[in-house]
């Protein structure tokens, strides 16, 4: 069984305790479905309190270690320290808030830009995934490592929709369709950072995505690389917390998929 570090110990510990009210708040769920606002303020609700134990398990265990979080906004650094949570305490609210079970909790360490940690952690199906820089990526205590498929016609592709009218959907349209007719298929999960834990774990060959912020992909982008894939941007661009896409994969599929993705919507559909 591998040995955890101190650091994602804490990291574990922190998630779990969060869990805990996330499960109970996603039980009782099923009793709120009456009116149309109450599930939402629930869910919100369910969210803050996540976030504020996540905020503080952190912080009693590393005092001055800075925070990103998605609801409560950023916090510096104090006393010295370069170091900074980023953390989203509910990554997959609309699942949440529709009784879909796939969400999780995410919360990554970065140091001067870059990702050292991140904990993805699944409360429904008990999935911890869990990465250190140059100490690999598990699930729970399995080692992970993703998977060695090199043809697009086998691979299964994650990645997010726009919605709410946010976002590109004339892109998006353009890349779906080039990348659903060379692929083996398309999964719209609703939760980046498991998309991302999926990519590490070899379920999906490949995820990409626009539009999303640090605190979705902190975690997963660790994960990826601990278990040797790689990510970018969407053109092949390196990435960093506030680029505007990912691309992350197995490493083998990367520039058939970076190609494909580049292609615009066919003629057909365009017309
Ligand atoms: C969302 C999820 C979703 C992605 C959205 C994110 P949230 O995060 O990761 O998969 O498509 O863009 O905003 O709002 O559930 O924390
Ligand atoms: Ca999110
Ligand atoms: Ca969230």
């Amino acid at each position: 069984m591998a040995t955890r570090s101190a650091l994602i110990n804490v990291m574990v510990k922190a998630a779990n305790k969060a869990a805990r009210g996330l499960k109970r708040d996603f039980g009782e769920l099923e009793n709120l479905q009456v009116s149309r606002k109450g599930p939402a303020d629930f869910v919100s609700a369910a969210d803050l309190k996540a976030e504020k134990t996540l905020k503080e398990e952190l912080s009693h265990a590393r005092p001055g270690y800075g925070f990103l979080m998605e609801e409560s906004g950023g916090q510096a650094p104090s006393d010295g320290n370069t170091r900074r949570w980023l953390v989203d305490p509910l990554d997959g609210t609309t699942n949440f808030l529709h009784g879909l079970p796939q969400f999780a909790i995410s919360i990554a360490l970065e140091e001067r830009g870059e990702v050292i940690a991140g904990v993805v952690y699944d409360p429904i199906k008990d999935e911890l995934f869990h990465a250190e820089k140059g100490g690999g990526a598990f699930l729970n205590d399995r080692r992970l490592r993703v998977s060695a498929r090199n043809r697009l016609g086998e691979s299964l592709i994650g990645t997010g929709a726009p919605f709410l009218g946010r976002g590109d959907s004339e892109r998006f349209l353009g890349e779906i369709d080039s990348v659903m007719q060379n692929t083996a298929g398309i999964r719209r999960w609703g939760s980046a950072s498991l998309d991302l834990a999926y990519v590490a774990a070899g379920r999906f060959d490949a995820f990409w995505e626009w539009g999303l912020s640090a605190w979705d992909i902190a975690g997963g982008m660790i994960l990826v690389r601990e278990a040797g894939g790689y990510v970018s941007e969407v053109n092949g661009k390196q990435i960093n917390l506030d680029s505007p896409s990912i691309l992350a994969s197995n490493n083998n599929i990367h520039s058939d998929l970076m190609k494909l993705l580049r292609k615009p919507l066919s003629n057909q559909r365009a017309q």
